[in-house]
């Protein structure tokens, strides 16, 4: 029996995304957590004849602890979207204290789930859950994942040209750092099977990856950021998490993790200089089963585009733990 939880399950993304989990067969019960409108988005999906048991909830009535409680995945996509003109570290005001809270009823009512972030801006929401798990003394760093799928979707499909796949998933390309502007790093050089980038391509390929989500900020013109491509991203990641826990073996998805806490990373800590990195992970039935360091043999190109990212990451994950030992600085 697998209970998803979806936390901020009316908005552009936790719509989508509750529609792709409500249609899994690999899971049996949805709970939507959302500040307004989950009855109304529970009662419309609830049609759907496929397997999972659905509920909404808001958070009167205990509607936090209702939906968390027995939930063994919860996946976060609460919090406000960009508007043109702003970086997503622009989000942080309001985002850092949703997801806090959140992850505080998490901590409380579901200290064993997975947790999956997706609310922005992610370099620094993450280490925020990981400082209020940390403080609950419930933190397990194998649990806990920054949701940087959309970045790698975004390479597999913004090199498709190049790599000659009809299916552009069917080509893997880590992308690794975090998930904003110059600290998502690509890594053409690692991608399988091997394909080549021409050198007048080079620069501006990498430029999409990295601010690939501006492109749909832009194009949206104030209605938001990408919404349909992340659920896509989402429902990417929290399937092989769910694949693995039930036991399906040799799942590996790059994400964003806390590296001292999980089996290899203290390696990649050692190389970056940072604790929270993305990095492709085996993932296994109790979440990060192994952090792969595929750091070793990177091109000169990608160690110059590694040292800038490492740089903006620091700032990001400091703020991200300060803003929980010190709320009020903020
Ligand atoms: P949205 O405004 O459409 O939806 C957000 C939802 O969160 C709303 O329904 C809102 O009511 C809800 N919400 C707000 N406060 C809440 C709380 N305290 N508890 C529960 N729910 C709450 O925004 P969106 O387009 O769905 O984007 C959501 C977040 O995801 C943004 O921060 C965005 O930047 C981020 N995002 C991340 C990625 C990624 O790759 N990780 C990609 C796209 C968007
Ligand atoms: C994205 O990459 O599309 C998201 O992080 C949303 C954004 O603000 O760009």
């Amino acid at each position: 029996m697998v209970k998803a939880a979806v936390l901020g399950a009316s908005g552009g993304i936790g719509q989508p995304l509750s529609l792709l989990l409500k249609t899994s067969p690999l899971v049996d019960e949805l709970a939507l957590y959302d500040v307004v409108n989950t009855p109304g988005v529970a009662a419309d999906l609830s049609h759907i004849s496929s397997v999972a048991k659905i509920s909404g909830y808001l958070p009167g009535d205990d509607g936090l602890e209702k939906a968390l409680t027995g939930t063994d995945i919860v996946v976060i996509p609460a919090g406000i979207p960009r508007k043109p003109g702003m970086s997503r570290d622009d989000l942080f005001k309001i985002n850092a204290g949703i997801v806090r809270d959140l992850v505080k009823g998490i901590a409380k009512y579901s200290p064993k789930a997975f947790v999956l972030i997706i609310s922005n801006p992610v370099n620094s929401t993450v280490p925020i859950a990981a400082e209020v798990l940390k403080g609950a003394g419930v933190f397990d760093p194998q649990r806990l994942f920054g949701v940087t799928t959309l970045d790698v979707v975004r390479a597999e499909t913004f090199t498709q040209e190049f790599s000659g796949q009809k299916d552009p998933s069917a080509v893997t390309i880590p992308v690794v750092g975090g998930h904003s502007g110059e600290t998502i790093v690509p890594l053409f050089s690692k991608a399988t099977p091997a394909f080549q980038v021409p050198e007048d391509k080079y620069a501006a390929l990498v430029n999409r990856v990295q601010f690939g989500g501006d492109e749909v900020v832009k194009a949206k013109d104030g209605a938001g950021s990408a919404t349909l491509s992340m659920a896509f991203a989402g429902f990417r990641f929290a399937e092989k998490v769910i694949r693995a826990a039930k036991g399906q073996a040799g799942l590996i998805e790059p994400t964003y993790v806390y590296l001292p806490g999980v089996p290899g990373g203290d390696d990649i800590a050692k190389a970056t200089g940072v604790d929270f990195f993305s990095t492709p992970v085996e993932l296994g039935p109790n979440g990060v089963q192994k952090a792969i360091n595929i750091l070793d043999g990177v091109s000169d190109k990608e160690k110059q585009f590694l040292e800038v990212a490492v740089t903006g990451l620091k700032g990001n994950i400091e703020k991200g733990v300060e803003f929980v030992k010190n709320p009020e600085a903020k």
